[in-house]
């Protein structure tokens, strides 16, 4: 066994892009040339448009705006506003998940999978649910999930599962989320030209708005979708490009919500489609996923994972690729052109992310079976077109086990303990090898790619590092892609950790880092960070614990960050969060916030630097408990 290394990720994309060239098709790497250098006012975040008397930018000759805001009040905006983008977008795909939920129906497309769950949710949120059916339940829990988007007074439901240090400490910095759209209204009413511009206020409402997203909407994501899917455990996959199939229809779906990807993996395969790709030439129908979507289905059903972010067109350019199948988020607007050149079907399914040269087949809760039928049919139908001398499938992929919710994680865990019984089911066992010092700490490794840092690059020698260093990662989203298309997720990479981790592993039978799911899922990682707070008494930034970005790029993911410093974990960034022309942001954000939630941001752009500094984080917080 060993690694994919990135040498040979890159190889595989210049092949590929050899077969663009041959089409005429546009690729990312162009652009990026094409746009360097990049905006120096919008890379310091000092570039205003919010009114039509700017738009205003910042220098030494000119240090205020024509309404005379400065470089912080601008900084600061811009950050809360890109907050407030990332936010809306994570919590909206909480609301079309909760829109779902209140279409179950015993005989109808989607249905309650894991009633254990809605059950304890429901308990948590007080709803009555002795003797009730199952699906009237979970009718009333959707109403009252979409009543917290709304809700004119009170805080977010979700808040509670929080330990009490942690609640406090929101409530006394006025960053409790109350309804989940109010606080992305509140922060485009703050921007708005002539409302606030004092940079501690708008830093403030970022992190009420981050909150509204990881303790609000992208909550509501994660928990109900594992009710209608299930909640994912430990399941074995395939990661990278050779995932595809040359003798089969290649469907990839792409995007973030699995009610969508659910209902195609559902329909490549029933055996009418089956028989129909027969009949095409094809020897079956294959799914393969891109992005979040990506993630979703194969923590719950072991779809392989094509790839990640920046893998996007390269799924197209393997000439293999008979649709990529988009429901919202993260795709690029560049699949429509570049499907073109080949005989790929660029079929865009919702409302929210409608793109020139696509085939638009809306897809509906409620008409759901139909609609997925229709848009596997297409494919199966497309593999007729496929131009054979254009096709070229790289064969890398590597084996992966991922399904690690918080669930299935303490599950597992229970395996490394020989002490009592009463430890089991809680995450004492893992709180045990981290006082021991076994494992040293535990790092949260999310985030995307960004052309700004060599792909997957950071993602994969970080993990290396902190795995040797007998550092547990937990992942999601992009990251935990590249990890799996590098072979981190094989249980076989055991042998590059630390003797505590490897022994750990070889206890537990657990790859040395963990697939926690989506981009929505890191709400399952404050869940299992409260867990490990009220298990152990402590204080959440005081466990040794930290999160990191390296490669991060959406509005999203800033949303997230806020919402991780938040909750007391110190984060760690690999891309500048486009603030630096104002020293009062920079300052709040890598330190200020701190004397409200305990944690802070740190900003490292040299990977090795980067963690060096996670590492000496977790030492430090490991000092400070004399452990
Ligand atoms: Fe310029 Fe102020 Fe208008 Fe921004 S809000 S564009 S700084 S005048
Ligand atoms: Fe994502």
């Amino acid at each position: 066994f060993r690694l994919t290394t990135v040498e040979e990720f890159e190889a595989a994309t210049d092949r590929l892009l050899e077969t663009g060239a041959k089409v005429g098709a546009d690729s990312w790497q162009m652009r990026v040339k094409n746009q360097t250098p990049h905006c120096k006012f919008g890379e310091e975040g000092i570039c205003c448009r919010i009114c039509s008397m700017g738009p205003c930018r910042i220098t030494k000759k000119a240090p205020r705006g024509i309404c005379g805001c400065d470089a912080h009040g601008i900084a600061g905006r811009n950050f809360l506003r890109f907050t407030a983008g990332g936010a809306a977008t994570h919590s909206d795909h909480g609301r079309e998940i909760c829109h779902t939920l209140h279409t179950v129906a015993p005989d109808g497309n989607y249905k309650v999978k894991d009633a254990e769950k809605l059950i304890r949710i429901a308990k948590e949120w007080g709803v009555e649910t002795e003797g009730r059916d199952i699906y009237e339940l979970a009718h009333e829990m959707s109403e009252l999930a979409l009543m917290e988007y709304g809700k004119p007074f009170g805080v977010q439901r979700w808040l509670k599962r929080a330990p009490e240090h942690t609640q406090k400490l929101w409530h006394d910095a006025e960053i409790e989320p109350r309804a989940i759209d109010r606080e992305v209204s509140t922060a485009m009413h703050m921007t708005h030209m002539g409302n606030s511009s004092k940079p501690e206020a708008l830093v403030r409402q970022a992190l009420r708005s981050g909150m509204s997203d990881g303790w609000g909407g992208s909550m509501c994501g994660t928990e109900f979708s594992d009710v209608m899917f299930g909640t994912p455990k430990p399941v074995d996959t395939e990661a990278n490009l050779g995932v595809m199939k040359e003798d089969q229809v290649n469907i990839i779906v792409h995007g973030h919500d699995p009610s969508l990807s659910e209902m195609i993996c559902e329909y490549a395969d029933d055996p009418e489609m089956v028989a129909l790709a027969k009949t095409m030439g094809a020897n079956g129908i294959n799914v393969a996923g891109v992005c979040c979507t990506s993630n979703e289905v194969a923590m719950r059903r072991g779809v392989p994972m094509a790839g990640n972010f920046l893998q996007q067109e390269n799924v197209v350019l393997t000439g293999a690729c008979e649709a990529i199948v988009v429901d919202v988020q993260c795709i690029f607007p560049a699949l429509g052109p570049l499907s073109k050149c080949f005989h790929t079907k660029f079929i865009t399914t919702s409302p929210i992310a409608q793109m020139p040269d696509s085939d638009f087949i809306r897809f509906n809760a409620e008409t759901a079976g139909e609609n997925a039928k229709k848009i596997v049919r297409t494919a199966v139908e497309n593999f007729a077109n496929r131009k054979q001398e254009l096709v070229h499938i790289p064969q890398l992929k590597q084996k992966a086990t991922v399904g690690y919710s918080v669930e299935a994680i303490v599950k597992t865990l229970d395996g490394v303990t020989n002490s009592q019984v009463d430890v089991l089911g809680t995450t004492k066992p893992l709180l045990e090898c981290i006082t021991s010092g076994v494992l040293r700490g535990a790092v949260a490794m999310v985030g995307c790619n960004n052309p700004r840092v060599r792909p997957d690059y950071a993602h994969i020698e970080l993990m290396k590092k902190l795995i040797k260093n007998d550092i547990i990662v937990i992942l999601s989203g992009c990251s935990a892609q590249a990890a799996a298309r590098a072979g981190l997720m094989d249980k076989r990479a055991k042998d590059l950790c630390g003797a505590g981790l490897k022994r750990v592993c070889e206890l537990t039978d657990i790859p040395p880092v963990l697939h926690m799911g989506s981009c929505v899922d890191i709400s399952r990682m404050m869940v299992l960070a409260s867990e490990l707070s009220k298990d152990s008494g402590l204080p959440i930034s005081k466990l040794p614990v930290v999160g990191c970005a390296p490669e991060w790029m959406s509005e999203k993911a800033v949303s997230i960050g806020n919402y991780v410093v938040a909750t007391g974990i110190d984060t760690f960034l690999g891309v500048d969060p486009q603030v630096s022309g104002s020293s009062e942001v920079t300052y709040w954000l890598t330190e200020g916030v701190r004397k409200w939630v305990e944690a802070a941001y740190t900003v490292e752009k040299d990977i090795e630097k980067l963690g060096d500094a996670m590492i000496a984080r977790i030492e430090e917080k490991r000092a400070a408990l004399g452990i």
